[in-house]
């Protein structure tokens, strides 16, 4: 039943399922999308091109190369706005020791990205939650969290967001910046998954785009070549720049992933990673209408980019069954409580890891499971 190569062990990766178990939980790509080849021929490329410079401590802010690739696609005058990270996780780590102090708060929104929410409460910041509707965060309510605390900075992840899938309307991103800048306080804009649009419709800008001085953009590799490269990059104003650029850790080791930066870069410029994003999103798509097409009769709205489908259930149903049987059946799904409480059941199915045939069979086991123990009672809408 598995396709992951025996490579895929424990010891070598973060996380693999135990066998005969088909895992809708993690969010990165699958083995079959992850470009070994190019890869390996993009560091060879490198090393060619670069030589022993690919091996020296690289730029504080991160390789020129990349840089100026990165501020190409976000249409950015030159590259002194883009440092590069090792990831986002790296990212939200440097913002929340360099641009708060411990026990300074964090305005987010009521369901998010876990592990980012981890990571910042990790530096000692407080979270405090603002409520959203079906087009984002309340700006009124964001506006009164800002009125009512020092606030370090606001943390969104505004495109196909994690776990919803929810892209804020361009209207909602004015509303909500003009409460920040009038509040004076920095935007932190988690883009993990701007590159994995899956519909030909026009998405809104990012939020950096509207305000350039006023947001934080965070970018990352790994949802569209693969984690392992711990290669992420961020966009701010000068002044951010330098502040982060001030980090001991940028004085002391310089740029925190040069050799793989120098390799994408290589990938960047001869056209490959683009013609790479291009298959990656038409196997997205086929992957995400395999598992929503066996999903049946479920309360599902079809995302429009990123990795995840998010279930919704009545407030009779309880989530823990649901992960249950579904584990029963065979399928590991992710609880939605896991990204924010206070809400009526919710579970997310990620499309990333598995190929359509899988997540056929998975769908249809996890529907086959929850209505056989009686868990599939009047659909819900919200
Ligand atoms: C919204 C969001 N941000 C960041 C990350 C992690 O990114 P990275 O691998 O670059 O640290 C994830 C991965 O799940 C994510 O969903």
């Amino acid at each position: 039943m598995t396709f992951f190569p025996p490579a895929w062990r424990l010891g070598v990766v973060q996380e693999v399922a135990p066998p005969g178990v088909l895992d809708l939980g993690p969010g990165y790509p699958g083995p079959d999308l992850q470009p070994v080849g190019l890869v390996r021929h993009a560091y060879a490329r490198a090393l060619e091109e670069f030589g022993s410079a690919a091996l020296a401590y690289g730029d504080n802010a991160g390789a020129l190369p990349l840089r100026e690739a990165l501020a190409r696609r976000a249409h950015l005058p030159d590259a002194g706005r883009v440092v590069l990270t090792a990831g986002t996780s790296q990212a939200l780590h440097l913002l929340g020791t360099t641009l708060a102090a411990p026990g300074r708060t964090v305005v987010t929104d009521r369901l998010g990205y876990d592990y980012g929410r981890a990571i910042l409460t990790s530096c000692g910041l407080r979270l405090a939650h603002v409520p959203a509707d079906a087009d984002g965060m309340d700006p009124g309510a964001l506006d009164d969290a800002l009125a009512a605390r020092d606030t370090a900075f606001v943390y969104l992840n505004p495109t196909f967001h994690n776990p919803t899938g929810q892209v804020v309307p361009e209207r909602r991103r004015r509303e909500i910046l003009e409460v920040t800048t009038r509040r004076g306080v920095l935007v932190v804009e988690d883009d993990a998954y701007a590159e994995l649009g899956l519909s030909a419709a026009a998405f809104p800008p990012p939020l950096a785009e509207l305000d350039p001085d006023g947001v934080i953009r965070l970018g990352t590799f790994s949802k569209t070549i693969g984690p392992g490269l711990r290669l992420g990059w961020l966009t701010a104003g000068p002044a951010v720049v330098t502040r982060l650029l001030s980090h001991g850790l940028f004085h002391s080791g310089g740029s925190l992933n040069h050799l793989a930066s120098l390799a994408v870069a290589t990938m960047i410029t001869d056209g490959e990673y683009d013609r790479h994003l291009d298959r990656v999103r038409d196997e997205l798509r086929v992957r995400r209408d395999a598992l929503l097409g066996a999903l049946g009769d479920l309360d599902v709205t079809t995302p429009h980019g990123g990795f995840f489908l998010w279930l919704r259930f009545g407030p009779e149903q309880r989530e823990e069954e649901l992960v249950a049987a579904a584990a029963a059946g065979g399928v590991r799904v992710a609880a939605g409580s896991r990204f924010g409480a206070g809400q009526a059941p919710r579970i997310r199915l990620s499309y990333s890891l598995n190929r359509p045939a899988e997540l056929a069979s998975a769908g249809h086991a996890i529907h086959t499971a929850w209505a056989r123990s009686g868990l599939l009672h009047e659909r819900v809408s919200s």
